[in-house]
């Protein structure tokens, strides 16, 4: 479809002889938020290094911006305005925040200031933070620099690998928050993440990644019921 801003078309990816996603398809319309849930080992985290260019599909295309994106290096990727934030990314401990900021910058020409700017706006606690080292700061704060360092690569598109893994209920409604705000700023949010709440509070669209295949759960206001009678199906 060409209103699509991310198109997966039929991708499969396997490591060694496990194979992991089979004839996968998935869309994300331009500033919309898509949450992907579903259970440990099911191939979330390998859709999305797969969309990020880090692990080859062995079959299927993927198609960004209206271009095939299949095959293409990371940092291409994050120049054509497609940035990830993986899964239990890890900020440098011992940097600043702005030494981390500025490290994330190096692949894209962007003003600092600019740049900067933006996520403090997004983060006021970055701002007050900004000469401390990271490894300092709390979880929920380090999950927040990580996030941000995606963010000043000024992305049409972010992936979020499970930001709210391992975070306290408190921090977890942040991230929602910020999650939202990301989104308010016209930046398309493509989330995966185990806590079904929290991905139905904050998306548009929603998938279940499940047994290596993804299924379209519809809609905001469609996909709870969808969701809960696919569990029921799969208990009953
Ligand atoms: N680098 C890897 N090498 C081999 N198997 C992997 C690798 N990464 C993930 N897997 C396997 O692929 C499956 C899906 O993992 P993953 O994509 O991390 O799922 P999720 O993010 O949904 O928890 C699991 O069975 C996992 O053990
Ligand atoms: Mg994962």
């Amino acid at each position: 479809m060409t209103d699509r801003i991310l198109d997966v078309d039929g991708v499969s990816v396997s490591y060694g002889d496990l194979t992991v996603l089979r004839d996968v398809n998935a869309g994300v319309a331009p500033g919309s938020v898509v949450a992907i849930v579903g259970a440990n080992g099911a191939g979330k985290t390998t859709l999305l290094r797969t969309i990020a260019g880090v692990k080859s599909p062995d079959a299927g295309t993927i198609t960004f911006r209206g271009e095939e994106i299949s095959g293409r290096e990371p940092h291409q990727l994050i120049h054509r305005g497609l940035t990830y934030v993986p899964e239990r990314h890890r900020v440098f401990p011992e940097m600043t925040v702005q030494e981390n900021l500025r490290t994330a910058l190096v692949p894209v020409e962007r003003d600092r200031r600019e740049a900067f700017e933006q996520v403090f706006e997004l983060f006021p606690i970055l701002r007050e933070r900004r000469d401390q080292e990271a490894g300092t700061m709390s979880g929920g704060q380090q999950q927040m620099l990580a996030i941000a360092q995606g963010l000043v690569t000024d992305p049409t598109l972010i992936m979020l690998d499970e930001p709210t893994l391992g975070l306290a209920p408190k921090i977890v409604e942040d991230i929602r928050d910020t999650i939202l705000a990301i989104s308010e700023s016209g930046v398309t949010v493509l989330l995966v993440d185990e806590k079904v709440e929290m991905a139905a509070a904050v998306s548009d669209e929603m998938y279940l990644m499940r047994k290596n295949t993804l299924t379209y759960l519809g809609e905001r206001g469609e996909f709870e019921a969808a969701y809960n009678r696919i569990l029921e199906e799969t208990v009953g």
